[in-house]
């Protein structure tokens, strides 16, 4: 992808920066003049993958993450959340719906199902022990695309 825009962020694995990269991301996607609709989709699916990077990456003690996002000239914006912690043993399984490694009630294993049902596509990639990378991708149609031209 050609970027016209890219963006960096790092910050600790703590919960109370899950609200920081959400809004982060939300402000760097102001340019495309996205909707609000558009706006809190990217807001969720950036909370579910940061959220999975604080509770599931580093069980001893709190690693970074890693934020980076981009968009084209389309307005196709791609969004990687970036661990270096425990990684997933079988990706295609924890993204099920329902499956999750947490015990007690605090988790519903939706996370995924949650990113992928509010983005285009989402690419999980990972290894046990180096950490998971969770891509992100988008189309933001601009505001004024979705209102219908006058003859
Ligand atoms: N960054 C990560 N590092 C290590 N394991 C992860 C990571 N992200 C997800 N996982 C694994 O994938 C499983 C499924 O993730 P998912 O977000 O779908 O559900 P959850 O986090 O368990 O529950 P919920 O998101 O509904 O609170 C997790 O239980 C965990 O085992
Ligand atoms: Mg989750």
């Amino acid at each position: 992808m050609e970027f016209v825009n890219e963006m960096r962020l790092e910050f600790r694995a703590l919960a109370e920066n899950e609200a920081f990269a959400r809004l982060a991301v939300s402000g760097f996607l102001l340019p495309l003049d996205p909707t609000l609709e558009a706006l809190a989709d990217v807001k969720t699916a950036v909370s579910e993958a940061v959220t999975n990077a604080v509770v599931h990456a580093y069980p001893d003690e709190p690693g970074t993450v890693r934020l980076r996002a981009g968009y084209d000239a389309d307005g196709t914006v791609e969004i990687d959340v970036i661990d270096r912690g425990r990684g997933i043993e079988d990706v295609e399984k924890a993204r099920q719906p329902f499956f999750t490694t947490a015990d007690g009630d605090e988790r519903s294993g939706m996370g995924f199902t949650v990113m992928e049902s509010f983005m285009d596509r989402v690419s999980v990639r990972s290894a046990p022990g180096k950490g998971t990378t969770v891509r992100l991708y988008k189309r933001i149609a601009p505001r004024d695309e979705a209102v219908p031209r006058r003859a």
